[in-house]
């Protein structure tokens, strides 16, 4: 016989994940990242740079739900013409990117944890596959419908749609009854109580691995506004670990990567920032 479930603990596992990650849901809404895009502050870069994240993500999600599409972990919740987001991405892509996108995009270190992750769930424990399509789709149905909008405006996009293909579900005539025909789905899945305990918490950390995914973006993104501000004193400046900085993502105008001498030696800045000062001073003697 089946032990009841503790009373804080929902029975259907669709109430149970919504309820389990409430807190970290939370979190995400409030990365930086994210409560600058809700606030309609998001640049052409910003956008580009999340949008090849979810590219990498999205490939790998969906490859590993192609592996296991026949797995009854996983099987009722094979939607890939209502859901799957591949196909729309990489038309996003070469909006963002141009013709030869695949050689330009940029892959960070954090994207490589979450497909990492994908990867291992998919091979080795397909049972956790429905927290990660869950945190995606479901999220995407909801939140990113809004995020759409709010890009469209901010970035002057077409409202024909081009360029945020990733947040528009042709096949998916209203969210909201397709979210309960999913929640349905997710609660015929069969699983022992010790499964579902670990899918619930993959699907914690399926949020954080979004998390750890804004935060870093926008790490490379105040780093790059610093870069551009050289009035700043040197000693200021947020410093990250060497590995955080892909030289792919310091972009010229044309989008060609190139290395920021001023940024890659500290000595170097403050040289010239005492240069200045002594300077402005001798200058101001002079006057005087
Ligand atoms: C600015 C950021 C976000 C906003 C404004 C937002 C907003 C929302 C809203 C309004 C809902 C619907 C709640 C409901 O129907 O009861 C929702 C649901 C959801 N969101 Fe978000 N969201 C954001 C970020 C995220 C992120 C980063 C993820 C994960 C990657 C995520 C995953 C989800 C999921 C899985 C659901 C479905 C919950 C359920 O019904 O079980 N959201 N979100």
């Amino acid at each position: 016989m089946e032990r009841p479930q503790p009373d804080s603990m929902p029975q259907d596992l669709s109430e149970a994940l919504k309820e389990a990650t409430k807190e970290v849901h939370v979190q995400a809404e409030n990365a930086e990242f994210m409560k600058n895009f809700q606030k309609g502050q998001v640049t052409r870069k910003g956008f580009k740079l999340v949008m090849a994240s979810l590219y990498h993500i999205y490939v790998a999600l969906e490859e590993e739900i192609e592996r296991n599409k026949e797995n009854a972990v996983y099987a009722p919740l094979y939607f890939p013409e209502e859901l799957h987001r591949r196909a729309a991405l990489e038309r996003d892509m070469a909006f963002w990117y141009g013709p030869r996108w695949e050689d330009a995009i940029p892959y960070t270190q954090a994207t490589r944890r979450y497909v990492r992750r994908l990867h291992e769930v998919g091979r080795k424990e397909p049972e956790l596959l429905v927290a990660h399509a869950y945190t995606r789709y479901l999220g995407d149905l909801s939140g990113g419908q809004v995020l759409k909008k709010i890009a469209q405006k901010a970035l002057d996009l077409p409202s024909s749609g081009e360029g945020v293909d990733f947040f528009t579900f042709p096949n998916v005539a209203s969210a909201t009854k397709f979210k309960q025909l999913y929640r349905s789905r997710m609660n015929t899945l069969e699983m022992t109580p010790e499964v579902r305990q670990r899918v619930i918490e993959e699907a914690k950390a399926a949020f954080l691995l979004n998390i750890q995914l804004f935060d870093e973006l926008q790490e490379l993104l105040g780093q790059d506004a610093e870069d551009q501000s050289p009035s700043q004193a040197p000693g200021l400046r947020r410093r990250v670990g060497s590995g955080a900085r892909d030289a792919a993502l310091t972009e010229t105008p044309r989008g060609k990567p190139q290395p920021n001498l001023l940024s890659q030696a500290p000595l170097l800045r403050w040289v010239l920032t005492l240069s200045f000062v002594v300077a402005t001073v001798a200058v101001g003697l002079y006057v005087m």
